[in-house]
């Protein structure tokens, strides 16, 4: 049963209860109808209240059913709300908790609503690159004024309901209950106390019957418009919530429904929706591991340690403070520590000026942190990270310590970039501990941590670091164990063909706005200088010994003898003025790049942005076809995660690989093929990768 129904003296329960959060699956809607037919027949029942068992009232459409018949079938959303409308007995909703989506939406066609302080209301279609279905743009206007019902959206954030209910002149909801454990209670009286003011067969009040007016009309819709349009350039929904909202203040309510119905389907079929959607799921989809069961048992994590309180570490160890986590850093002299710390508290600080955080939170936080120069200190500690210098000696004598000290089942993590976390382990006698964490610099903002899982990872330590990194509001991705892992492995292609482009005939300029033009917020070269070209330098003079068979373009080599290493010196590719960040094209640069092409005797030739973009782009897609069919990553919407958080891929695209399926792989592969008859290009690179070309000879796609 995912909609309960029960008699409480003379109303009728309605109890939706479909874990986690009471998706409005087809199950669930079948539920309320069959609830309110029920109730309908009872003479005994005089009016009904529809609540959410659990942890929610209702957060919309259920996800599950995303894309399968079910989602369409009868009765679909907008009918059951119809059913409510039409009820001839009081409908009054009891939300608590959560009323989001397609939960909301059903609230708006009760006759009354009842909320418990501290619920989460929302209509966040929006970011899955729609609007509300089913009503919610023409409904909340009228109970909540036009221009609070489109701020909500358009951003689709949450309101919490006590907020709301403050609202001058509202009409959301009839009642703010004393509490989320006396709301039921409460929602009982009260539909009692409508059932006897409507015993006389009165009207019973729809919010479709209310007016929706905006003082200043058309003025305030392109006010409106303009807003959106900086805010959301990649996506057509905003603009369209605005589009719906202003149909609910000039058309009659059925005219309107419509206009937003037809806006709707429209949406639901623009590769942004798709990509969004995609999005939702893979991210979901991405802390699930094939072969660890959700119910594995985990591992109790209450006190972490950090080993190195350098850029990573000082990072890594804020995340747990800012869970309420307590940490311990050890270094091996006292000013890392102090240097460290400091850095830690400057960005507390940073956050406190912006008004972002509280000084009683920073004291809070900055409590939960001790430091030390003993090993002695930190034994207790159930998760330790390593974030010392990239060295394997380093690393190993760091885990023979570890394993010597630390208490027994402790999980031993390393944020090791690029070194072999199976051969990290058997520095160990506990390999079955140790996991690879590996954070994204800066450590406390980025979101992505990929989690690499050794041969010999124990299940109960994946398990346990991914329930982890859900504390820590991170989101993980499980990769193997390859050089490079998952991101780095295929960044190293994007930029041998940035390369590539150089020498050809590009200037770091045009690659880069070719790139950002297709939405990545910053191009390769852009990027190179932010980060350091000296950090992609030291690793190609390894990969010139490692993999002598490997082409790369030499122009970066010759800026960074040329002492170019990026913004942190004031030159790179680009110059620099100090406290800036705008790249600046610099001719000596350009004149470098083209007396090198000269030196190869290559003339240059003009380079369309379709073709920077597809070797950009389709450089990575064939890297992570490869990762995919080594087992490095478990699904392909897993790299599409990494690059979407981890490398600022444009969200609109969806991700490089759901990329190729919106461009067909079939015409990757043509691509490909075109590259690989390039001379200067790399053609054993560009060979398409075997599940490629599987997948094309099926006719299937990456993500199904
Ligand atoms: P860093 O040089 O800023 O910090 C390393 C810290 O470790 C220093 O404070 C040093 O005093 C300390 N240290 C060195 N040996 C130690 C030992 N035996 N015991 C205790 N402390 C010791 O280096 P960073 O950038 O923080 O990198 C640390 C690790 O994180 C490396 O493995 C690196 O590959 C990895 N990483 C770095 C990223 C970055 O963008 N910087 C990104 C992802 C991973």
């Amino acid at each position: 049963m995912t909609a309960e129904y029960k008699v409480h003296g003379d109303i009728a329960l309605i109890t939706l209860n479909n874990p986690p959060v009471n998706g409005l699956g087809l199950a669930t809607r079948q539920g309320i109808t069959n609830g309110l037919d029920q109730a309908q027949a009872d003479p005994a029942v005089k009016a009904v209240v529809i609540t959410g068992a659990g942890k929610a009232f209702s957060g919309g459409a259920d996800i599950r059913e995303f894309g399968t018949p079910k989602a369409l079938a009868e009765p679909n959303l907008l009918s059951v709300i119809l059913a409510v409308e039409n009820c001839r007995k009081p409908v009054v909703a009891a939300i608590h908790s959560v009323a989001m989506g397609g939960g909301l939406e059903l609230s708006l066609g009760c006759h009354y609503r009842i909320a418990a302080p501290g619920a989460n209301i929302a209509l966040p279609e929006v970011k899955l690159g729609l609007i509300p279905g089913a009503g919610g743009t023409q409904r909340l206007p009228r109970v909540i004024g036009v221009e609070a019902a489109l701020n909500m959206i358009v951003s689709g954030e949450p309101v919490k309901s006590e907020m709301l209910a403050q609202l001058p002149g509202q009409k959301l909801f009839d009642k703010l209950a004393a509490s989320p454990e006396s709301l039921l209670d409460e929602a009982l009286a009260f539909a009692r106390e409508v059932a006897a003011k409507h015993a006389d067969g009165s009207a019973l009040p729809l919010v479709r019957n209310l007016p929706c007016k905006h003082k200043d009309g058309d003025a305030y819709f392109q006010f409106a418009r303009n807003m959106v349009k900086g805010m959301a350039k990649n996506f057509p929904a905003p603009a369209k919530c605005v589009d719906a909202v202003e149909a609910a203040t000039k058309q009659k309510f059925d005219q309107g429904m419509l206009f937003d119905r037809e806006i709707f389907i429209n949406l639901m079929w623009t590769p942004e929706c798709r990509a969004l959607r995609h999005l939702f799921t893979a991210e979901r989809a991405a802390s699930k591991i094939p072969d660890v069961p959700e119910d594995t048992p985990q591992r109790k994590i209450e006190k972490v340690a950090v080993i190195g309180a350098g850029t990573m570490g000082g990072g890594i160890s804020m995340n747990f403070l800012n869970a309420g986590i307590p940490v311990t850093i050890l270094e091996t002299k006292q000013e890392a520590l102090d240097r460290g710390v400091g850095v830690m508290r400057g960005n507390y600080e940073a956050q406190v000026k912006k008004g972002k955080l509280k000084q009683d939170k920073l004291d809070a936080r900055m409590a939960l942190l001790t430091t030390t120069l003993d090993y002695d200190a930190i034994k207790d500690a159930d998760l330790v990270i390593e974030a010392v210098f990239e060295e394997i000696g380093v690393k190993e004598a760091v885990f023979k310590k570890l394993d010597a000290v630390m208490k027994p089942g402790a999980i031993l993590a390393s944020n090791t970039s690029t070194l072999d976390v199976n051969k990290i382990a058997n520095f160990t006698q506990r390999p079955q501990d140790v996991v690879g964490l590996h954070f994204f610099s800066p450590a406390n903002v980025m979101k992505l941590l990929e989690v690499v899982r050794g041969d010999k990872t124990a299940k109960d330590v994946m398990a346990t670091v991914m329930s982890v990194a859900k504390k820590i509001k991170k989101t993980a991705v499980v990769s193997g164990v390859c050089d490079g892992f998952i991101g780095n492995r295929m960044i190293e292609q994007y930029g041998r063909q940035g390369g590539f482009l150089l020498d050809e005939g590009c200037t770091p300029a045009q690659v880069d706005r070719a790139i950002e033009k297709f939405g990545f917020a910053m191009g390769p070269f852009r990027m190179g200088d932010l980060a350091g070209n000296d950090i992609g330098w030291a690793i190609r003079k390894r990969r010139y010994t490692e993999k002598p068979d490997m082409k790369y373009s030499k122009t970066a080599d010759l800026l960074c003898e040329k002492g170019r290493f990026g913004q942190k010196v004031g030159k790179g590719w680009y110059d620099y003025v100090p406290g800036k960040r705008d790249a600046i094209p610099n001719a000596e640069v350009e004149q470098m790049i083209a007396d090198h092409r000269k030196a190869l005797g290559i003339t240059p030739r003009k380079i369309s942005d379709e073709e920077i973009v597809q070797r950009l782009v389709f450089s990575l897609v064939n890297e992570a076809a490869h990762i995919l069919e080594e087992g490095i990553a478990n699904k392909a919407s897993d790299i599409d995660v990494v690059y979407i958080f981890g490398y600022g891929f444009p969200v609109h695209r969806g991700g490089p690989l759901k990329y190729a399926d919106e461009v067909g792989l079939f015409n990757v592969v043509q691509a490909m093929k075109r590259f690989q008859r390039n001379p200067l290009d790399d053609a054993k690179f560009w060979e398409p990768a075997p599940l490629i070309q599987r997948l094309v000879a099926e006719g299937k796609n990456f993500n199904g």
